[in-house]
């Protein structure tokens, strides 16, 4: 039969229908067509995805291929597959993200909970450090902490806090319902730490391999959807390294995250971190502030040595324009502390002061929880409440 042929806007048109699970918005406006051209009947469509090993491949050609040859005209379509920049990237996660704004998932992250991911451009500089201890100086004021260790691959959260057990489920209440996971508990003096990590999901370093594969890209959202969270005044998001497919899952899901950027006095950290907080910048993510981290070492006899450089978190801070909140100092105690899991934040000396200063700064000035009983915040956080309601009492 004659068809007229086909152009590349009708094809276009159709791969809009396209949706990257993940990113939940379609391929076409995301930007991740490449390029469309029509031979004969042919299309020949180029695709890039986010990582060039995106599980989500094979679901994508499926819906591409069964969509451009449902037009009369073509015959057969030819995929090719290529990988975004990291520019692009960032672009689609801030379509991405903008989107979420309109149409966010319901997570089990009350609305009144401040949501706080510590990041930085580079691995090893002691983000997951600061987030164990800003979390157990925050808890130690009586308040109710999460942890989230979004550092699927490389989780060190469960050790740093001396939790090993299994996480427990708790069963379903009806059959619509799914179980919920229970966070891990750490009571910290007069507050509590709520702790999930896939640290706490595996028996052993195999089995961590195998969950790599399966389900660990969609492991961040199950942590915020099926975890029980409960009550929290904070949740610290200890970031794996890079501005990887993680923070675009975060970014995406929690609409209301901010970040902090923590840096090493080195000039070279500095520069990495200016990408993480552009990266924030770009994806609305607020940079609420930089922590510098292994800062001057003091000996005893009150000697500084600044042995990983001077200045560079003051640099970061009045570069991207938030406040330096404070600088850790280097102290052998931060490190045993975190492999004895008793945070150096539960000790006394420097580095734990600097710990505790920073979680004052962020409790009094930076990111106050709102007080539910006094603003209309409380309001916000029944919604979800009265929409269910609403829609039983439709039955
Ligand atoms: N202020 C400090 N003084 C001494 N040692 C520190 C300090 N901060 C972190 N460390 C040590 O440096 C190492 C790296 O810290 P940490 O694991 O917190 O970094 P990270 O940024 O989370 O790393 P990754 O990118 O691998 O997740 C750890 O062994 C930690 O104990
Ligand atoms: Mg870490």
């Amino acid at each position: 039969m004659d068809h007229q042929p086909v152009d590349e806007t009708e094809i276009l048109g159709v791969l809009r229908g396209v949706m990257d699970p993940e990113l939940h918005d379609n391929i076409v406006d995301l930007g991740m067509v490449r390029s469309v051209s029509v031979k004969g009947e042919t299309a020949h469509i180029t695709i890039a995805l986010t990582t060039a090993g995106c599980p989500l491949r094979a679901t994508i050609k499926r819906d591409c291929e069964t969509r451009v040859e449902s037009l009369p005209g073509i015959n057969s379509v030819q995929l090719h597959w290529d990988e975004l920049t990291p520019e692009e990237r960032t672009r689609v996660m801030e379509r991405a993200r903008l989107k979420a704004r309109d149409t966010a998932a319901p997570s089990q992250i009350p609305a009144r909970t401040r949501v706080i991911s510590i990041a930085s451009g580079k691995g090893g500089v002691g983000k997951s450090s600061v987030t164990v201890n800003i979390a157990t100086a925050l808890a130690s004021r009586g308040l109710t902490v999460g942890v989230l260790d979004a550092d699927i691959w490389g989780f060190s959260v469960p050790r740093m806090l001396g939790v090993d057990s299994r996480l427990n489920a708790r069963p379903a209440n009806s059959d619509e319902e799914r179980g919920k996971i229970v966070p891990e508990e750490r009571p910290e003096g007069p507050g509590l730490l709520k702790v999930v990590s896939t640290g706490l999901m595996v028996d052993t370093e195999e089995t961590a391999l195998m969950w790599r594969g399966l389900m660990l890209a969609k492991a961040v959202e199950q942590f915020l959807h099926d975890v029980d969270w409960g009550d929290l005044d904070y949740l610290l998001i200890d970031m794996p390294p890079g501005t990887g497919d993680v923070q675009m899952a975060l970014a995406r899901l929690l609409p209301q995250a901010e970040m902090l950027v923590v840096t090493t006095p080195a000039v070279s950290a500095q520069k990495v971190a200016i990408r993480v907080a552009d990266m924030a910048r770009r994806s609305h993510m607020p940079v609420l502030g930089v922590i510098e981290n292994m800062s001057a070492f003091t000996t005893p006899d009150g000697t500084s040595w600044p042995l990983f450089g001077e200045g560079g978190g003051e640099r970061l801070a009045n570069e991207i324009g938030v406040p330096l909140l404070g600088s850790i100092p280097l102290e052998a105690a931060v490190s045993t502390g975190g492999d004895t899991g008793q945070p150096v934040a539960t000790s006394e000396g420097p580095a734990s002061r600097a710990f505790h200063e920073i979680a004052t700064r962020i409790f009094e000035e930076i990111a106050p929880p709102p007080d539910m009983n006094a603003c209309s915040a409380s309001v916000i956080a029944e919604i979800p409440v009265s929409l269910k309601s609403e829609k039983t009492s439709d039955h």
